[in-house]
């Protein structure tokens, strides 16, 4: 299975009641291990949690070495059924530059037949580390 395939099941299994916009997400770690997120959203509407940070939430939770993310993998779909492209957010891309090498890429899918790439450096120039 490709990361679009992946992708495309894992947008089932988003909680997007309110918005009814669903984001799936893959991270990759060095070693290659995957790690799945989707959106959660609450109705306490700023508790939601998007896909990114729950990919790599559950790759910190699954053991990954700390910094060790390579890929960041992002498919979106709309209420009418259409993907739609989604960039991290800005909590996200926080989120992943801690995870990750600088040149770390993410990419966001338009479509199975195309798809932009961005290092993360790119979408998060001087990110606050400690
Ligand atoms: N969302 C994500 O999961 N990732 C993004 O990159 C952008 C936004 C979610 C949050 C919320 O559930 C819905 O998309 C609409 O903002």
């Amino acid at each position: 299975m490709n990361h679009f395939e992946r992708l495309e099941r894992l947008l089932d299994r988003a909680y997007a009641p309110y918005s009814r916009f669903r984001v799936a997400a893959v991270a990759v770690d060095s070693e290659g291990n995957l790690y799945e997120g989707v959106n959660v959203e609450s109705a306490a509407y700023p508790t939601t949690m998007c896909a990114e940070r729950n990919a790599i939430f559950h790759a910190v939770a699954a053991g990954m070495a700390h910094g060790t993310v390579r890929e960041v993998h992002i498919l979106a779909r709309d209420g009418e059924g259409a993907f739609v492209p989604a960039y991290p957010c800005g909590a996200c891309r926080q989120i992943i530059a801690e995870q990750s090498s600088k040149d770390a890429e993410v990419f966001v899918y338009f479509s199975k037949e195309r798809v932009e790439r961005y290092t993360i450096a790119e979408l998060l120039p001087h990110a606050f580390t400690l």
